[in-house]
Parts: C-alpha cells; structure tokens; sequence
C-alpha cells in the first residue's frame, strides 16, 4: 500500500536546494482540496477551500519546517531557533525532535493561542515569552542566530519557501491547472511568497533556468488579505502596535514585505485589510456551512474574497482556491463565542429521554 510521502519526497525534483539533505519528515502536505459548495453559490464562482489544517502539526508551517529541518541537519546543526506567533514554533518543535536538535523559541507576551502553546511545550522546544510583539521577536531572533550556533527557521530563511511552495504543486495538480484567483491570509507574509514562487515555477514554457517545465497553462491572481489593525502592506508603512484576534498574523512589520508586493503586482491581484467581525463571520462560516474548522487568521482568505465580491469584484464562475492555514482546534476559544462575544454554553439537562427531545424540539 501506498502512503503520501511528505512534500520533499513527492517533490524531489522540485527542490534541488535539498539535493543531498537527509529527509526529515511527518508526512506533512498532500492536504486537501475541497470544493466549497456554500461558498461557490454565494459569490458565483468555483470556490475550493486548501485546508492546511490537516497538515502533521495543525498548519501549513510543516510544508516549509520539512525543508529547514532538513536543511538543518545537511549541514550540522544541533539546534534551531525561531519568532513565532504560535504554528511556526510548534512545527519547529515537532521537526526539531524528529531530527535529534534542540529547539528555542521567542513568542509574544500573552499573544499566542493556547492550542500553539501546548505543542512547543509538548515537544520539548525552550520558550521564551518576549515582552514584545511578533515582530520584536523576529529582530531578537535574528540577531541570536547571527552570534551563536543555531539555525534561524522563520521564512526568512529560503528553505522555508522552498517547502512551502509545494502547495501550489498540489493545487495544480487536483484541479489540472492553476486557478483563476487565489486567496491567502498575510501575516509575516512568506506564505504568499511561496505559493507564488510554486505558482510561477509550475507552469509549461516558465524560462526558470534549471527548474522543470510544471504542467499548468496559466498563473492566479494572488490576493492577500491581513487584519485591519495589522495591515501594513495596505497602509503602506510599518505598525508598532499591531492589534487583531487573529493572534497568527498580529504583524506590524512582515519580513517579506517586498516579495507580497511583487506578488500581487507580477499577478495583476491585490492586497487587502479585513475587520476582525469579517474574520469572525467567515470562521463562523466555514465551520457551520462548509464543515471546515479553521483558526481565525485562517479565515481571513474567505472573509477576504466576501469582501471582493460584496464590491462586485469576483468574476463570474472563476476558479478560486482559498488557503485556510491553520486547524480551528489551535484556538478553539473563538467557537465558544456567539458572534456577539457571548459565550456558547450546552444547555444541561437530567438523564430523561422525554426532557431531552423537548430540549431538541423532537417533540
Ligand atoms: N495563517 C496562520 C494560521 C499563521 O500561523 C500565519 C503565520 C499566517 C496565516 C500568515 O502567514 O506569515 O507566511 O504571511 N504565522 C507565523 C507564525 C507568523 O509564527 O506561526 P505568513
């Protein structure tokens, strides 16, 4: 019988920079694609949902931590350090244990998702709670990795692209093309980064000295979407204080700014701010209407492209894949609120049949 070998081995031959490496991997990849049928109705497209929750740690870091774990182990390392606003540092975690290395990690104070949290811990990774945001995390760990032996895994560092382009790879070959538009959440902005660079590498007559010819005919229109009080690409300059419920793009000054900007201009798409209701509305209604449980930053794809298409911008039966990053088991505190903020209590009631189909208007 035949299992999915995790990205680097189903995609060998499009990741020559880890030509060499030992492979270490939880299978991670081959998530998903699934037709949005709610969703399609409601904005008159093709709407596909890449659920990226189904990955080894819960989010679509493992594509890219398969590769800087690897990459890692190439050339030596016994340890590895990143700035995490929670699904990079248990990604980190968990490879950082596959291969054998220790595993440190700076996340924001009191920011981070409880789910997140529990799997660094859970891992074995030493964690550090900087009196700071993301982005002060990022600045802290770089500089560690610059002194010191270890291995700086944030997408800053190129095998992390690498890996995560993969999914692009994937997406491609469920729907035997690209799509028409593709829809992500931007937080440190790598992600869009590498779904591009996977998007541009796998299309027929590329020109990319030394890359394989890729099988699609066209490339999306790649639309970002960040948190309203976390949007500095929108704005166009960095945010000190950057504030929203999706803890995982809580980023007031991304890394991969630049590559995002390229991204959507090289694709003719956009890059848009979101309100958290927005998120919470369309985390509310993946989980009740399409039966996909996601984190909210993930959702910020979906209320992205409801956003589009309320200012009549989504084309008539386009194809559109949807990344939704992160399971909504990681910060499953958002379920248990109504959307006016009120919490989601069971109703109790004692051991007795007829109370309970009175409870559930059986009878
Ligand atoms: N969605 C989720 C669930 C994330 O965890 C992240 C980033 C993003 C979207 C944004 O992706 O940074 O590549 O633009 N999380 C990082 C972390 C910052 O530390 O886990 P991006």
């Amino acid at each position: 019988a035949h299992q999915w070998r995790g990205v680097m081995r189903e995609y060998a031959d499009r990741l020559p920079m880890l030509d060499g490496a030992p492979v270490i991997t939880l299978h991670e990849g081959g998530t998903p694609l699934i037709a949005a049928e709610k969703l399609s109705d409601r904005v008159g497209a093709r709407v596909f949902v890449k659920y990226e929750g189904l990955n080894p740690t819960g989010s679509f870091k493992d594509r890219g931590m398969t590769t800087a774990i690897s990459m890692a182990a190439k050339h030596g390392a016994k340890a590895v350090i990143c700035a995490s606003t929670g699904n990079t540092s248990a990604s980190a975690a968990a490879y950082a244990t596959k291969a054998g290395m220790t595993c440190a990690v700076l996340v924001p104070d009191g920011k981070i998702a409880m789910g997140k949290l529990s799997q660094a811990i859970a891992h074995g990774a030493t964690l550090l709670q900087v009196e700071g945001n993301f982005d002060d995390c990022l600045t802290v760990a770089r500089k560690l990795a610059e002194v010191y032996p270890v291995d700086l895994v944030n997408s800053v560092n190129p095998a992390r692209i690498e890996g995560q382009k993969t999914a692009s790879f994937e997406i491609v070959d469920a729907l035997g093309d690209a799509p028409d538009i593709h829809c992500l959440p931007v937080g440190n902005a790598g992600n869009i980064t590498a779904y591009w660079k996977g998007y541009r590498e796998y299309v027929a007559g590329h020109g990319i000295p030394d890359v394989p010819d890729g099988p699609a005919t066209k490339r999306p229109q790649m639309w970002g979407f960040q948190a309203a009080g976390s949007a500095p690409i929108v704005l166009g300059h960095p945010i000190d204080q950057p504030e929203t419920i999706a803890t995982a793009i809580r980023i007031g000054n991304p890394a991969s700014w630049q590559q995002a900007e390229e991204a959507r201009d090289d694709s003719g798409g956009r890059i848009e701010a979101v309100t958290d209701q927005q998120i919470l509305e369309a985390h509310r209604l993946l989980s009740s209407t399409e039966g996909i449980f996601v984190e909210p930053a993930s959702a910020a794809s979906v209320a992205g492209l409801l956003q589009v298409h309320a200012a009549g911008g989504v084309p008539d039966g386009a194809t559109i894949v949807c990344t939704v990053t992160g399971h909504g088991l990681k910060d499953p505190d958002w379920a248990l609120k109504g959307l006016d903020g009120e919490p989601v209590a069971p109703q109790r009631i004692p051991v007795d049949v007829y109370g309970a189909a009175v409870a559930l208007g059986l009878d």
